[in-house]
């Protein structure tokens, strides 16, 4: 017999012996990177709402939302009811020849909580799957007779083959191979469509961009989506709106582009929030005739929902359905404008008073970039130097160094980006309160008096020490 760990077993190892099989079975590096930096030294025992409940019994404000994943907050007790439900009922998991209720209702609450005929949802897991089915319906659209996607200099559309390809902000310096067509335009900048527009024209099938970008903190004009939306629908080209880390109020408006009346893109894809902070699920959401063109004949009519094995699966749906609810009910878009109003104008206060260590200040909603800065030029030098063979190493430490003070001295978790120029990302669950976000700007405020030199010295003595 293999000696196999339980799941109670699982649970009752320490971090010792998680490393250890984390260096065994899954990733020797990722280990020693992640430590490295300060992360990774503790178990979370439980986790709720805004808070992570670790097991030397600290309690600790989590302000990531999860990446994206979390508007919900942990553990919503209306989601866990939902999964509850499902699980004591006995519900079908999967069958692809019965018809399922909760895609049924799924389909139906997302058609009537977007704009326009935004009305057909394919719901497979990750948000890569997402994007890539929205591209493979633009190019169906088309019949396969047009072969150029734009994509936006500024980027992040997933890591598989395709969605990889599309990411335009270069985050790892090996590059796979990808779909053929992919052009690039500058993000946000009308000009620079048009040009692509004109030097591949008529072969454009479908642009695809973040009308906000939470990986950079920069979002598009109004202007500007505008006129994409104008441009596509002249030459036919299908629009898709990538809002996989935004939607579900997280901007404060359901998804970022719908502050904008009228505007509706062909195709919108989401995930993260989407699955209630439980479930991985992701969706596209295509306009009726783009649809229908695609797919919708008794030859194609099965092509989306065979694609993957994981299409909507019954405890999956159950729980967006639910997690729609309480965004809509608990009126997420107005808590994420509610915590804007505390964290927009206290983080502006903070650069004022530390010009030195914040560069800049990015964000709306409960979705806030801090562009940290300062410490020795040295530090560039010694990226390129180090085994990371990093030249953005110096805002990294920066980043980290406060991310690290943070945690350590006032039991606040934030995380920082790897696009761009890594800035912290302040982006709390819509279930925390303004009062939490004081609290937050307080502790910032204290980690930001010691001065950069101070918390990089700490930050490398304690932590780094051991890449060198
Ligand atoms: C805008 C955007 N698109 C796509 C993705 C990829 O989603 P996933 O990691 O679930 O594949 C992400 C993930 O962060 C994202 O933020």
């Amino acid at each position: 017999m293999p000696e196999l760990l339980s799941v109670q077993q699982a649970e009752e190892l320490d971090v010792g012996q998680v490393h250890e099989m984390y260096r065994r079975y899954i990733n020797r590096s990722q280990v020693t990177l992640m430590t490295s930096f300060g992360f990774g030294w503790e178990l979370v025992d439980h986790a709720e709402g805004a808070y992570l409940y670790l097991r030397d019994g600290r309690k600790v404000l989590d302000i990531t939302g999860g990446v994206g994943v979390l508007n919900h907050g942990h553990n919503h007790p209306r989601i866990l009811a939902a999964r509850m439900r499902f699980q004591e009922r006995r519900r079908m998991e999967v069958h692809k020849t019965y018809f399922s209720p909760y895609l049924a209702a799924l389909g139906h609450n997302l058609a009537q909580v977007l704009p326009g005929d935004l009305t057909r949802s394919f719901l497979p897991n990750s948000g890569a799957e997402a994007v890539e089915n929205a591209v493979k319906l633009a190019y169906k659209y088309h019949g396969g007779r047009r072969n150029t996607i734009l994509r936006a200099d500024i980027s992040f559309h997933g890591k598989l083959l395709g969605s990889g390809g599309l990411t335009g902000s270069a985050q790892h310096r090996f590059s796979y191979p990808t779909i053929p067509g992919i052009v690039t335009f500058r993000y946000d900048d009308l000009d620079s469509v048009r040009a692509a527009v004109r030097a591949h024209r008529k072969d454009v099938y479908a642009l695809i961009v973040e009308p906000f970008s939470a990986s950079t903190m920069q979002w598009c004009s109004e202007e500007f989506l505008r006129g994409v939306r104008e441009l596509c629908t002249e030459e036919d080209i299908v629009l898709i709106f990538d809002e996989i880390y935004t939607g579900w109020g997280k901007t404060g408006s359901l998804f970022y582009f719908m502050r904008y009346p009228g505007l509706v893109p062909d195709v919108l894809t989401t995930s993260k929030s989407f699955g209630g902070g439980k479930s991985s699920i992701s969706a596209y959401i295509a306009r009726e005739p783009i649809f229908r063109k695609a797919y919708d004949n008794l030859a194609d009519a099965m092509v989306q929902s065979t694609s993957t094995t994981y299409y909507g699966f019954g405890e999956e749906t159950a729980t967006a359905i639910e997690a729609i609810n309480i965004a809509i009910e608990d009126d997420y878009p107005a808590r994420a404008r509610a915590l804007e109003r505390v964290l927009g104008p206290g983080l502006e206060r903070l650069q004022k008073k530390y010009p030195d260590e914040i560069a800049d200040v990015r964000g709306c909603g409960a979705l806030w970039g801090v562009f940290l800065s300062g410490g020795p030029r040295l530090l560039d030098l010694a990226g390129k130097l180090s085994p990371l063979r990093d030249p953005q190493l110096r805002p990294k430490l920066v980043a980290c160094a406060v991310i690290d003070a943070l945690y350590r001295d006032h039991d606040i978790y934030a995380y920082y980006t790897l696009n761009g120029r890594s800035p912290m990302v302040i982006g709390p669950p819509l279930v925390a309160e303004p009062e939490e976000m004081e609290r937050v700007l307080d502790a910032l405020d204290a980690v930001l008096a010691q001065g950069m030199p101070r918390l990089l010295t700490r930050f490398i003595r304690e932590r780094v020490s051991s890449l060198w």
